[in-house]
């Protein structure tokens, strides 16, 4: 009798254990996702190295007025092809478009 119960008590544990491990992952993995980032915390991981902080230019050009020349569905297409120095896909699907929205305001 002792033992049945003490098989359930552990039973129960384990159960709560594993429940709580799988939430902490889930919530982990979200955190991760590329799609949490802002345009802007994006740009300055893969862009701001060539383009800079500010978008004033380093090895690439000057972005401060890119929106001015092209719309979003244009710059995604830079970002998608590359050009010169700069290579194909740095970034894609959803950042790609999110990043090119935030710079096409930069009129
Ligand atoms: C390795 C350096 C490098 C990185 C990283 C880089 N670029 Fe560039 N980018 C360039 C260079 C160089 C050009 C100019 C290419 C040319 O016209 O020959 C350019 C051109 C552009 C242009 C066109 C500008 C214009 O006036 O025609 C856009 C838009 C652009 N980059 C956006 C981005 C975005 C967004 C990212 C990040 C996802 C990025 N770049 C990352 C080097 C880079």
């Amino acid at each position: 009798m002792k033992k049945k119960l003490l098989a359930i008590a552990l039973g129960t544990t384990l159960v709560f254990a594993v429940g709580a491990c799988g939430k902490k992952e889930d919530s982990k993995s979200s955190n991760q996702s590329a799609s949490t980032d802002s345009a802007e915390q994006i740009y300055k991981k893969s862009c701001a190295g060539c383009h800079a902080n500010d978008l004033s230019g380093a090895t690439g050009p000057d972005l401060r007025t890119v929106g001015g020349k092209y719309d979003a569905a244009d710059i995604e297409k830079i970002i998608e092809k590359g050009r010169g120095m700069m290579s194909p896909g740095i970034i894609q699907g959803e950042d790609a478009k999110k990043v090119s929205e935030w710079l096409a305001e930069h009129k």
